[in-house]
């Protein structure tokens, strides 16, 4: 399975930021490596929490830094990251109940909320917090 290779079309210009993406990414080649493997519900479980438990901090770090500058687009940037959360949540529990298994979808799903969601908001941010 295609792993997201870090590019520099990704930066966003915020450091913090990147970095913090760099570490996404990461483990989202992880949950696919697991996958690809052929690794147990049990290893595949775990990288997809660790994932989950990462986007959090992360888009938590982003909050903090849009309070802060009293970033103008914060509400619907928030309201972003709720539904991306949402959405991986729901493929959470539907993996737990065994209602559907880690997949190339999965893979493709994960790739461009996280390169949609970079590319577009997290740019602005970044873009919006540097003026
Ligand atoms: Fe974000
Ligand atoms: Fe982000």
């Amino acid at each position: 399975m295609a792993s997201i290779v870090w590019d520099d079309k990704f930066k966003t210009g915020n450091n913090k930021i990147d970095n913090e993406h760099r570490k996404l990414i990461d483990l989202i080649n992880q949950l696919s490596d697991a996958m690809q493997a052929g690794k147990g519900k049990e290893v595949c479980g775990k990288v997809l929490g660790d994932l989950i438990n990462y986007t959090k901090t992360h888009f938590a770090m982003e909050e903090q830094l849009m309070a802060t500058h009293s970033y103008e687009r914060m509400t619907e940037h928030k309201a972003e990251h709720a539904k991306l959360v949402q959405e991986v949540l729901d493929f959470q529990t539907k993996f737990n109940a065994g209602a559907v298994t880690l997949s190339v979808a999965l893979f493709t799903f994960l790739k461009d909320w996280l390169v949609n969601h970079i590319m577009k908001s997290d740019m602005a941010l970044a873009h919006g917090i540097a003026k």
